[in-house]
């Protein structure tokens, strides 16, 4: 059954860094693409909406990266009432003609990725590595799922017809999906989640983050010319409190797929619950308080590199991030000297610069959230690390990783999305106590594990209340049909992002029973 079917298809080849010559390219590549005249104007039908444009600005620099024109009620409204007009046929045409088009959008999505890398850059502050990743990810959703719906949406499963009658079950779309997504993977979440919705049949009206509305408005263009009608897929860049909240409180829209925070994935799950309609489905993909727990086997030098990568990379600014790292006592001085020592080589600063390894922080007022935090821990006397060596432009929004001392696990109790991690150390012995209070944050996210026994990796893995473990390994970079993606609880609804049974959140089930 299609339950745990394995599509047939490739990941993205993405690009090595590490071989002479490439970054240089692709700087090149980026280089020509770049302009500044974008304007991300809502598309409504297949049409784009006038307004008046507000400017993006690169987080690094605060160099002009194009404008946004914010979409209108009236914009919300058509938008709706298009996408409800068009959905019945769109889930009629079937999975394979659904692929189709999303595989011909991979094609132009790798072919065109100069344009994304450059925007990933400039609009979201990623760095080469991680734009890279970013576009190769956005690809692998785009294939995976369109495999998915070829293999599941096109033809019904006949099933057992013990009394003389045929029985089959079919798949198809629920209806108007809102997809509401982050400004931290802008193009690999925003096209994960509305090729997800889009594969299984359904319309989708697709809502970016404010911060990074051009690299999505680029996305949506390139969907439309892969044949994704325009009356199926509708572009309404604005603010949460306005478009998001009109979405969310749409009795049209029949099921919301969000990733972002979770103080917001409960705000949606209120006005999902209060307005009149149908009962709609919630895919919430939320934040995390992810611990790495290293025992006294552990390799030190495994450890401080997968522990920086974890906590550093981006900034910090993935849900998936190591923000606890939990290390035995007997090995802990030792340890923390060498993550601090690791830290003390990232360089932070323009991620457009190919040496740097930490780029900016996304906007000053998530900057002056993190710097407070670290204020007060400093003032505490809790900062027993800084990294590193900045060459910071001068209006960009930069916080340089931290490492902060706790003195009990159980001291972190929230979500700090940039590059803070925190350390705490526990008493051999003490492992179930360990696991308990991680489980108890009520996050479950991803879980780190470092130790030369494999039985305690094991041991860990089954306890843990999270949706993704990695064992000695970084806890960073899920890869798309290898690494199904997402967290429980306070983490989020559940599905997994890039898994065999993601669409099926985003389809109906039908039965026909045929006497014959
Ligand atoms: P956010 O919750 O502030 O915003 C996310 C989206 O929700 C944005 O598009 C925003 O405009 C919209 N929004 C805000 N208020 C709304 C409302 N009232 N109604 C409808 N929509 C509304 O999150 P963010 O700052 O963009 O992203 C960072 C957060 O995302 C972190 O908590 C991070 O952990 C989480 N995240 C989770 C995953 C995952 O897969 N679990 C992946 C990436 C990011
Ligand atoms: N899928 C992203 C990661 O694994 C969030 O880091």
């Amino acid at each position: 059954g299609w339950a745990l079917f394995e599509p047939v298809r490739r990941n993205s080849r993405g690009y090595d860094l590490g071989d002479p010559g490439v970054p240089e390219a692709l700087v090149a590549a980026i280089g020509a693409a770049r302009r500044s005249d974008r304007i991300a104007a809502p598309i409504v039908g297949g049409v784009a909406r006038d307004g008046q444009a507000e400017p993006v600005h690169n987080p690094a620099t605060g160099a002009l990266v194009g404008q946004v024109v914010e979409a209108d009620a009236a914009a919300v409204a058509d938008a709706v009432a298009t996408a409800r007009a068009a959905q019945g046929n769109w889930s009629l045409a079937g999975g394979a003609f659904r692929a189709e088009r999303l595989e011909r959008a991979a094609d132009l999505l790798e072919e065109r990725d100069a344009t994304f890398l450059g925007l990933a850059i400039d609009e979201a502050g990623k760095t080469l590595a991680d734009a890279v990743a970013e576009v190769r990810e956005a690809v692998d959703f785009l294939r995976y799922y369109a495999a998915q719906a070829r293999a599941d949406f096109t033809c019904p499963v006949a099933l057992p017809g013990p009394t003389g009658e045929r029985n089959e079950l079919m798949l198809e779309g629920k209806g108007v999906f809102a997809c509401i997504s982050p400004w931290n993977f802008p193009l690999a979440i925003f096209l994960g989640q509305v090729s997800a919705a889009l594969a299984a049949g359904n319309a989708v009206l697709a809502k970016p983050a404010e911060q990074t509305p051009l690299i999505a408005h680029a996305a949506v263009e390139l969907l439309l010319e892969a044949g994704i009608p325009g009356d199926v897929l509708h572009y309404l860049p604005g603010r949460g409190e306005t478009v998001g909240a009109a979405l969310t409180s749409d009795p049209d829209i029949i099921g919301v797929a969000f990733t972002g925070s979770t103080e917001v994935a409960r705000m949606i799950n209120r006005s999902l619950a209060g307005r009149d309609g149908p009962i709609a489905t919630l895919i919430a993909e939320t934040g995390g308080a992810n611990a790495m727990i290293v025992d006294s086997t552990a390799l030190p030098e495994q450890v401080a590199r997968d522990a920086v990568a974890s906590a550093f990379q981006s900034a910090g600014q993935r849900c998936s991030a190591l923000r606890l790292l939990c290390v035995q006592e007997d090995v802990a001085e030792g340890m923390i000297e060498m993550v601090a020592g690791a830290m003390a080589e990232l360089n932070i600063g323009d991620p457009a610069i190919l040496a740097t390894d930490v780029g900016p922080i996304i906007d000053a007022e998530a900057q002056a959230n993190i710097a407070a935090y670290v204020a007060e821990a400093r003032a505490a006397g809790r900062v027993i690390a800084e990294a590193g060596r900045a060459n910071l432009p001068a209006d960009g929004h930069f916080v340089p990783p931290v490492l902060i001392r706790l003195d009990h696990v159980t001291d972190l109790r929230r979500e700090i999305f940039g590059p803070v991690l925190h350390v705490a150390t526990w008493k051999g012995g003490e492992l179930d106590a360990l696991i308990d209070a991680i489980n108890a944050s009520g996050y479950g996210l991803t879980l780190g594990v470092h130790t030369r026994i494999d039985g305690v990796a094991a041991h860990v893995a089954a306890r843990a209340q999270v949706g993704n473990v990695y064992v000695n390994r970084n806890q960073i970079g899920a890869i798309v049909g290898s690494q199904p993606f997402g967290g429980r609880g306070l983490s989020g609804t559940g599905p997994k992002a890039g898994g065999p049974h993601y669409l099926l959140r985003f389809a109906e089930e039908k039965t026909i029973s045929t006497d014959i």
